[in-house]
């Protein structure tokens, strides 16, 4: 069966999930070593690093001897870790053989809009698609998954997801780099389970899925045993609609070297982590010889009375990964005082602001608006620099998430955010009415007819239509752009 590409039918239950915090404190066996996504295999010829990539049904085994149908790219569950340089070209074939139509989205990069695997990017039954182009950014940890309108939060519910480590030569040799060794994938995702295995689809939260076990690259109760002082994890908040409130059990400071996208200039040290779908945070554990600490979700403070992410399982306390470090340790080198010099932060502040935008978030509307594929909200000038006022008016919590851009929070509440957020990004958390203030800067790369995506990353919402699209032009045609475009039915 073809599965029609559309907004999803609304007899979907979205009552509020008003369940009972969940505690999984001392309840979770820690005896599963933490998997980790093997390195795509790519091939390079004639400067351009080639991957394949298939988007394929399968079953997992997560509950033993129970048997989940799942999806995959290359596998049954997640998908394999591309990796690539900056300055380096990347073509991508993906195939689908899933039932139905479905996108691939690099979350994170800058790239042509016809590359970006949004919704007008859709890959039928059978199909392929090619994407190509030249990693134009710093190192970061970015993330590739599925964004067909409206089955977004199915498709990636099946398992479809996978990260895309992008590397520049500039990196400080202390960090931490050899993968699955000192430099670790954390992929975070909740499911809910039948008694068959198979996976629940409770009644949504108003915030979408939440689940009540937690999946850390594809595994329940994993463990990473850990033989150097100091190792980096690259953490991706994978889920649907779950907002983490990450801190060690032993309430040990977390080390923040990077965000969404790139190094941070310093590292920065902090208790808790708030980390929304879509996000990534990497961080270091610097750990003594035998010790062993859990990387745990802490309940949410409260601000006026409200968890941070209310309805996203704000007050559950979930243990997530056991760190266990070996009896004998590699030792660590100091770190650099300095990640990355970095300038551009310093010029765009300095530069003339090209233009400013308000985007308001309520129910799962932008602006009083969902989603149409055919209408694109906004026409940008390649180039620019622009402040975004993002609101969130409503009483629940969203996120906000930009492709093909890159932004710092200039503020949350008018107050400066936390140091460890003030790195580049795509992604912000908006608890419920809240204000970000964001400088955005966006890949020049120009189409009139082909736009990007601004959407909330909590996939129900998405799904719902609480998305937007632009484009980028030439300054001199910004005034005569299309402000609506064709779309194949
Ligand atoms: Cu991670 Cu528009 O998506
Ligand atoms: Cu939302």
């Amino acid at each position: 069966a073809v599965a029609i590409l559309g907004v999803p039918q609304l007899t979907a239950c979205t009552t509020f999930n008003d369940r009972a915090p969940i505690d999984t404190v001392g309840k979770v066996d820690f005896l599963t070593p933490l998997p980790i996504p093997p390195i795509a295999e790519s091939t390079v010829a004639n400067g351009i690093r080639t991957f394949a990539l298939e988007a394929k049904t399968g079953t997992s085994e997560f509950i033993a001897g129970k048997s989940t149908p799942t999806w995959g790219y290359n596998g049954a569950f997640l998908g394999p870790t591309l990796r690539a340089t900056t300055g380096e070209t990347v073509r991508v074939k993906v195939a689908n053989n899933l039932p139905e139509a479905t996108t691939v989205h690099w979350h994170g990069m800058k790239l042509p809009a016809a590359m970006d695997g949004g919704p007008h990017q859709t890959i039928h039954p059978g199909d392929s698609w090619t994407a190509e182009w030249t990693v134009e950014q710093p190192s970061a940890t970015v993330w590739y998954h599925p964004h067909p309108h409206g089955q977004t939060e199915a498709h990636v519910q099946h398992g479809l997801a996978g990260l895309f480590i992008l590397d520049d030569t500039d990196d400080p040799a202390e960090l931490p780099h050899e993968y699955g060794v000192d430099d670790i994938p954390v992929v975070l995702q909740d499911r809910s389970f039948e008694s068959n295995g198979t996976f629940a689809t409770p009644d949504r939260a108003v915030s979408g899925l939440v689940g009540d076990t937690i999946l850390v690259n594809g595994a329940i109760g994993p463990v990473l045993t850990v033989a150097s002082e100091r190792t980096r994890l690259r953490i991706l908040n994978g889920s649907s609609a779950r907002v983490y409130n990450l801190g060690w059990s032993n309430d040990q400071d977390i080390t923040v070297i990077a965000t969404d996208s790139g190094l941070l200039r310093k590292p920065q040290t902090t208790d808790r982590v708030l980390l929304s779908p879509g996000e990534r945070v990497e961080i270091l554990f610097d750990g003594s010889a035998g010790e062993t600490v859990i990387l745990r979700s802490h309940p949410q403070d409260l601000r006026m009375g409200k968890a941070m992410s209310d309805g996203a399982g704000a007050n559950d306390t979930l243990d997530l990964l056991q760190v266990v470090a070996a009896a004998t340790l590699t030792p660590a080198v100091p770190l650099p005082l300095t990640l990355i010099e970095d300038n551009l932060f310093a010029s765009i502040a300095s530069a003339t602001i090209q233009e400013s935008r308000r985007f308001e978030l309520s129910g799962t509307l932008i602006n009083g608006k969902a989603m149409d594929m055919k209408r694109i909200d906004h026409v940008l000038a390649a180039g620019a620099y622009e402040t975004w006022m993002v609101r969130n008016i409503h009483s629940q919590v969203h996120n906000f998430h930009v492709h093909n851009a890159r932004f710092r929070i200039l503020s949350i509440e008018n107050a400066e955010p936390p140091a460890y957020l003030q790195g580049w990004k795509d992604t912000v958390l908006l608890p419920a009415g809240q204000t970000a203030n964001l400088a955005v800067t966006f890949g020049d790369y120009t189409d009139p007819d082909l736009p990007y995506m601004y959407h909330c990353h909590l996939l129900w919402h998405e799904d719902q239509g609480m998305m937007g699209q632009y484009t980028i032009v030439d300054r001199k045609d910004v005034d005569d752009a299309p402000r609506s475009i064709n779309v194949d039915a």
